[in-house]
């Protein structure tokens, strides 16, 4: 009778028997770490891509109809001001933004703010604004304008027939700090923006009203046109920005 073949550990009749087994189990050992990490690795893409689905803060059926509420015009198309404009509002948490929404609203036009409430100015009253806009029935999305999924989604939802671009790094000083801040919103924001805005359907007009303060060290008043090459930027950009409306 064939003596059985000897099981990994026991101690081996011949040489050849333990190089075999041993090549076999480091192996094994190998395809399982390679399994392991091949594993790891997809569960880990999956837990984080779910992670940020789960965490953004827009999107879903609720918040779509909280958008089309708020951004449907409440004038009546024969009334004597016209029909109502649905004007998507960046900056809306701001100082002006937040008075362009209430007098937008007020006039019978359907508003939609964005803000990302970034703390250059305390949050809190950012957030306070958002609940007096709210109190009006003006819904404010939390979102950055870089976010171009966000943005589509938007035009995707509700037809704008304006955009009033208010969003911006403020503060002049604060520019020579963190120069990286104003590129992002002011500069990459804009043009996240009017890219959302020229493959939206129908193209919205857009009001833009500044990237920041445009006094300088003039002592004029108003500011001439020639004062400054950023005003003279924005003069130029207007009737682009602002194309007749039919
Ligand atoms: N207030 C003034 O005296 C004054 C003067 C000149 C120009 N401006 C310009 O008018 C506009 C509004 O001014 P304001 O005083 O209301 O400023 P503000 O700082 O109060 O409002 C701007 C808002 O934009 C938001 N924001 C910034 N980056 C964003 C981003 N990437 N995505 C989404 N939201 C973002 C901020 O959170 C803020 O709430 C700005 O363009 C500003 O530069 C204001």
């Amino acid at each position: 009778m064939a003596a059985p073949p000897p099981a990994c550990g026991s101690t081996p009749a011949t040489s050849a028997p333990q190089h075999t087994c041993g090549r076999g189990t480091m192996f094994l050992w190998a395809l399982f770490l390679v399994a392991m990490t091949a594993t790891y690795l997809s569960v880990h893409s999956f837990v984080d891509t779910s992670s940020r689905y789960f965490a953004a803060s827009w999107g879903g059926l609720h918040w779509e109809r909280q958008i089309r509420a708020s951004a449907s015009p409440r004038r009546p198309p024969g009334s004597a001001e016209g029909a109502g404009l649905s004007v998507l509002v960046t900056g809306a948490a701001g100082f002006v933004g937040m008075h362009c929404l209430l007098a937008l609203c007020k006039r019978g036009d359907g508003v939609v703010g964005i803000d990302n409430f970034n703390s250059y100015y305390n949050p809190s009253l950012k957030k306070a604004r958002r609940a007096l806009l709210g109190s009006h029935g003006v819904f404010v999305v939390e979102g950055n304008i870089n976010d171009g999924r966000l943005l589509a989604k938007l035009f995707d939802v509700m037809p704008f027939t304006h955009v009033l671009h208010l969003a911006a790094q403020a503060g002049v000083r604060y520019a020579t700090e963190n120069p990286a801040l104003y590129v992002h919103s002011n500069i990459a924001g804009l043009v996240s923006l009017l890219e959302a805005c020229k493959g939206a359907d129908p193209q919205p007009a857009v009001v833009w009203v500044s990237s920041s303060s445009i006094y300088g060290l003039n002592n004029r008043v108003p500011p001439r046109s020639r004062t400054t090459a950023r005003l003279r930027l924005r003069l130029r950009l207007w009737p682009r920005l602002c194309p007749p409306r039919a």
